[in-house]
This record gives structure tokens, C-alpha cells and sequence, in this order.
């Protein structure tokens, strides 16, 4: 483990926005991550642990140290008749361990394939897609526990997981730095393929008895129609969450504005952030370097040299218009450093 000093972050986040860390290193292991803790000094503060880069938007130079899990691994821990329990290092692509589970017609994560990132971050936000979330398929979160300066492990029960939402985005932020994840997948795959446009696809394939391999191909291919690839234009997936309204509030916009869409959710309703900021005239607009996407206005992008603030800036505008137009208060997905 090395410890460099004042290295661009460019190429460490999926915005490609360029700010530099006073300190930089990467933790290719867990005794890495002891190693590191053990050896920092009051000038190394504060600290920040990254994965992918694809859930951050850097608005200065970060004045601490920043930590990037870097650790490879793919274990089989356990196998009954029904699961496979897998043990995966925090530093591995997410996407490379749903290809693994796929090749080995390992059901559960197919739904999850091609979100960008580590392994290590998708319990932090729950990540989730077309129908599926991580919390389905957790078994375990394996962290360093850097206030206690112990390991332990949590149980999903025990993550707080919700949409979008866990332990670790909240109180547990900077307290746990997550080594490895256990999955519980399924070896006789239960295929979900209800959400969005998987069965239209899959029947336009012309594939009436789809595989694992089949359904991640097809959610590939509407992914990869909607949302930005990073490399070729900076963004961070969704940049704000799907609001959540209550049942009146609902009747109440209903009322105002009949074609607005929704999706029930126990009561109460989920409405699709990208149809109240088109309706507020942002989808496409660019603003110098800062942008929303021309096909999937949740989503903001940096189409060259925008600065984080400029950014932030355009995710504030959008803000105040959705809540001046429609009253709901639009909630970041995006970790703000
Ligand atoms: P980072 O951005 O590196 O970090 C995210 C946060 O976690 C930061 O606060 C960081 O400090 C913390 N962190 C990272 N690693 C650790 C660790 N080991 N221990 C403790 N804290 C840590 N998300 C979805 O849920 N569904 C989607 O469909 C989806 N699609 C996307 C599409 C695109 C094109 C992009 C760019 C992003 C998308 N995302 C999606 C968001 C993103 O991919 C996920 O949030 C992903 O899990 C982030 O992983 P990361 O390793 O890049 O995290
Ligand atoms: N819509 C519009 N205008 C548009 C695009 C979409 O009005 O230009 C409306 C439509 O009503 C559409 C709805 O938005 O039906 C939903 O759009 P989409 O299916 O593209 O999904 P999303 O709700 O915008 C969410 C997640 C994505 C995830 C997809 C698929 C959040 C914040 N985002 O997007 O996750 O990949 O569903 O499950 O929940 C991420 O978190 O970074 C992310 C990309």
C-alpha cells in the first residue's frame, strides 16, 4: 500500500469531474485496509473510502485522504440444494460478479447485470433494477468497523435497506468500510421478468424460453438504450430518487395533472422523477457543460469540463422547479463530496 499525494480523481468518478485528493491509495485487501487506518496521521483526515466512482459528485479537491477497495475475490462459500452462497471481495465489479453468477446459472442478480460500481457498494444503496434489489439476494455485509477498530458482520435485517437506502448511506457512513458481501443465489433461477419492457424484448428476440444468460443479454440491451455510457459522456445513473407521495398528495396532483404516471407502493405512490422534470422543460438542456439527458431526464451529465459545482448548480434549479410546479421535493441519489 502506497500512499500518494495530490492525484487527479478523473479518472475515479464515472462524471469525470477533475479535483484532486491531497492523499490517494488503494487497498488491495483487507490487511490494506488495517494497514491504512493504522498508519494515519491527524494531516491524512478526513477520509474517503471509493469504490467505482459512479454514485459521487466531487464539488472541491477533497483535503483528506481517499481510498480506493481495490480487493479481488470470488469464493464459494457454502452449497445445499436449493442456494449457493457466494463470498465476494468489496473491490470486485459488480457487473463481472453478475456475468460469474450467469455463467454458472446462478439465479437472483440477472435483473441486477450491467449497473456500474463494486461489489462492496451495492449494499449502500440497495442497488436495484428492472424489478430487483441487492436486499433480495443479501445474505451478509462483511465490514470494518473503523469507531469499534473491529470486524464484524451485519445480516440484511440489521442494514436498514430500503429504496435506494441502508445503514451504510446513513448513520453508518464513514463508520464501516464494507471488505466483502455474502450472496444467496438461487440454482434453480425463478426468472422475474414482469418490469418495463423484458417481456417485449425478450419476445421481439424472439425468445420464448428464456435463460439467465437471455434475460441479462435483454436487460444489457434496454440499459444500454437509455442510460449514458459513462465512458463516452460523465454521469452518475440517476441523479435524484423517485419520489414517494402520499395517497393524498397523489389524488391531489392527480386531479391537476391527469397523465401523470405512477406506480403504487403499499399505499402510497412512486412517481417517475424523469416525467416531472421533463414536464418542467429540463430534458435535453444544457447548461455550458452541465446537462440532462436527452433521453432519461433523472439522469444529469457533464459533456466535458463541467465542475462539480455546475452540476450541483442545474440539480438545485431542477429542484426548486419540480417543488414550484408539482409541490414534491425532489431527494438526491448522488453521494455529494
Ligand atoms: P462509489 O461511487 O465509489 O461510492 C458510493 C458511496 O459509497 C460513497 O459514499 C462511498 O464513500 C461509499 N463507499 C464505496 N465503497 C465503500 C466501501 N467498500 N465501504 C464503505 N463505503 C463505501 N444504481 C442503482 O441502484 N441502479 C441502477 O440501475 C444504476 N444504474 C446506473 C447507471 C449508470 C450509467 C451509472 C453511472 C450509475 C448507476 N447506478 C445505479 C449508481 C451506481 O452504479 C451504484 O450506486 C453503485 O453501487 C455505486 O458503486 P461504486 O463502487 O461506483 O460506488
Ligand atoms: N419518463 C419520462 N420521460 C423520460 C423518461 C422516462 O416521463 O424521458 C418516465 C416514464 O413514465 C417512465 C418512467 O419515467 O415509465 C420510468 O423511467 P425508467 O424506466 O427509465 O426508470 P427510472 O424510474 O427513471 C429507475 C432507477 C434506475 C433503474 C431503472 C430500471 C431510480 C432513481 N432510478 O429509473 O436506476 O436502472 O429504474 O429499474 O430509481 C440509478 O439508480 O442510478 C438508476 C439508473
Amino acid at each position: 500500500m502506497q500512499i500518494l499525494e495530490n492525484i487527479s480523481l478523473k479518472p475515479c468518478n464515472s462524471f469525470g469531474i477533475d479535483v484532486k485528493a491531497r492523499y490517494f491509495t488503494e487497498l488491495h485487501s483487507d490487511e490494506d485496509i488495517v494497514a491504512f487506518y493504522s498508519s494515519l496521521k491527524p494531516e491524512h483526515l478526513p477520509i474517503l473510502i471509493l469504490g467505482g466512482g459512479s454514485n459521487v459528485l466531487f464539488t472541491k479537491d477533497f483535503e483528506g485522504s481517499v481510498a480506493c477497495i481495490r480487493s479481488k475475490g470470488i469464493v464459494k462459500l457454502l452449497e445445499n440444494d436449493n442456494h449457493v452462497f457466494l463470498k465476494i471481495a468489496a473491490g470486485e465489479v459488480w457487473d463481472d460478479v453478475v456475468k460469474y453468477a450467469v455463467e454458472r446459472g446462478l439465479g437472483g442478480i440477472e435483473n441486477l447485470s450491467l449497473i456500474p460500481g463494486n461489489a462492496g457498494s451495492a449494499p449502500i444503496q440497495n442497488i436495484g433494477a428492472y424489478g430487483v434489489e441487492l436486499k433480495d439476494v443479501l445474505y451478509s455485509v462483511e465490514v470494518a468497523d473503523v469507531i469499534a477498530q473491529n470486524y464484524r458482520a451485519f445480516r440484511p435485517a440489521d442494514c436498514e435497506m430500503g429504496y435506494r437506502t441502508s445503514i451504510f448511506k446513513k448513520h453508518g457512513k464513514n463508520r464501516f468500510v464494507i471488505t466483502s458481501i455474502c450472496l444467496k443465489l438461487d440454482k434453480e433461477p425463478v426468472l422475474k421478468l414482469d418490469y418495463g419492457d423484458i417481456r417485449k424484448e425478450l419476445d421481439k428476440a424472439g425468445i420464448k424460453e428464456p435463460t439467465l444468460s437471455a434475460v441479462r443479454d435483454i436487460i444489457i440491451k434496454i440499459r444500454s438504450s437509455k442510460l449514458p455510457d459513462p465512458g463516452q459522456l460523465g454521469n452518475a445513473g440517476s441523479f435524484f430518487m423517485n419520489p414517494v407521495i402520499t395517497a393524498d398528495e397523489y389524488a391531489r396532483l392527480k386531479e391537476q395533472f391527469p397523465s401523470m404516471p405512477s406506480f403504487s407502493m403499499d399505499g402510497a405512490f412512486k412517481i417517475p422523477g424523469a416525467w416531472l422534470i421533463e414536464q418542467c422543460g429540463f430534458k435535453g438542456k444544457r447548461f455550458g457543460d452541465a446537462g440532462v439527458h436527452v433521453n432519461q431526464p433523472l439522469v444529469l451529465v457533464n459533456y466535458g469540463s463541467a465542475t462539480g459545482g455546475d452540476i450541483l448548480k442545474l440539480a438545485e434549479k431542477i429542484i426548486k422547479s419540480v417543488k414550484k410546479k408539482f409541490g414534491i421535493l425532489l431527494e438526491k441519489e448522488v453521494n455529494i463530496v
